[in-house]
């Protein structure tokens, strides 16, 4: 769809944080009212996954400006899962270019659980957008590289970038899902069948299920959502790891699938774009302000980490996050072009 902006420069639309100790104090609160909130299950269609921790639970915060704020089990390390998919997709997004990554992978919701093979068949094979297991296998068919391995290195680098930080894997959660993705590997096939990946099936699901199994932690993970919060720049590295439309494409994708089927429901509430994973985290992004962290496993009917998401919520009322939320113009408030 053109809609004849290409020459418009974009502008952004953001405002402040509160102070620092007002941030801290906040990211304290929204651990303490959840942290005796039992509600929830751990995921276990990974074999591994069941054996989680259900009372882990922390809640990170780093600011753009770098600033990083925790509350509870902000070091407690679990595979990052699908939350990849929203850093994979960017990496390939920069490679890419926006009209060929909108074309190819798509941007729309399926309305569907993310696992589908039924959103494929009901929409002639497009995977629709990166963030269910479709479209995320193949944006990870598209990551540079001859073979395998070189395209491992170049997700392992980039995630890592994100992060500020080497991340590794974890050879159990590895073992655990590469034995059972047999679904992941049939939407792999399936996907070939449609002339949508055009590399081995096999490979495909090998490098995303290894992407799934590098280990994070929610203060990696607000920084790694900061990365995008900030234009494409890591605040805590200083390095540029992607660029400022990559970003802005990534939110708008993330904004409206990130939370599987409750998507719609997570923008209303929260007013934010975010990605969940199956393990518990859930990595959110406040444009120009914050990237948010937040680890606990016990998940709601849709694979969402339930304390995960009352505490995001909580964040983005009391810090004025959501984008979504205007007050009255004042000619005062206006900035400088
Ligand atoms: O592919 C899978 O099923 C897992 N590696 C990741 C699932 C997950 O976190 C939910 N995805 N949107």
């Amino acid at each position: 769809m053109d809609l004849g902006v290409d020459d418009v420069a974009q502008r952004a639309s953001t405002g402040d944080l509160p102070v620092e100790e007002h941030v801290t104090s906040l990211v304290a609160a929204a651990h303490a009212r959840e942290r005796d909130n039992t509600r929830g299950v751990v995921a276990d269609y990974i074999p591994v996954l069941a054996e989680a921790d259900p009372d882990a639970f922390g809640v990170a915060v780093v600011e753009v400006g770098g600033s990083a704020h925790g509350a509870g089990d902000v070091h407690r390390r679990f595979s990052v899962q699908s939350i990849s998919k929203a850093f994979v997709y960017a990496l390939v997004r920069e490679e890419l270019g926006h009209a060929l990554a909108l074309e190819e992978v798509g941007v729309n919701s399926t309305g569907l659980p993310f696992d589908s093979v039924t959103a494929i068949e009901l929409n002639d094979g497009h995977p629709m957008n990166p963030m269910v297991n479709a479209g995320a296998l193949a944006t990870t068919a598209l990551v540079p590289g001859s073979g395998a391995e070189e395209q491992w290195a170049f997700v392992a680098r980039g995630l890592s970038r994100f992060a500020g930080r080497t991340l590794e894997l974890d050879p159990v959660v590895h073992a655990s899902e590469a034995a059972t993705n047999r679904r992941n590997r049939a939407i792999a096939q399936l996907l070939e069948s449609y002339g949508r990946i055009d590399r081995r099936p096999a490979d495909v699901v090998d490098v995303y299920t290894r992407q799934c199994s590098l280990l994070v932690d929610a203060h990696d993970l607000a920084v790694m959502g900061a990365t995008l919060a900030d234009g494409g720049v890591n605040p805590v590295t200083g390095e540029r790891v992607v660029s400022a439309a990559v970003c802005r494409d990534t939110l708008a994708v993330l904004a409206a699938n990130g939370l599987y089927e409750r998507s719609g429901e997570w923008l209303f509430e929260i007013g934010l774009p975010g990605k969940s994973g199956v393990s518990g985290g859930i990595v959110t992004v406040s444009p120009g302000k914050a990237g948010i962290g937040t680890y606990s496993p016990p998940l709601d009917r849709a694979g969402n980490s339930v304390r995960g998401q009352r505490a995001t919520a909580f964040l983005s009322r009391s810090l004025g996050l959501n984008i979504f939320a205007s007050a009255v113009h004042t000619p005062a408030a206006r900035g400088a072009v």
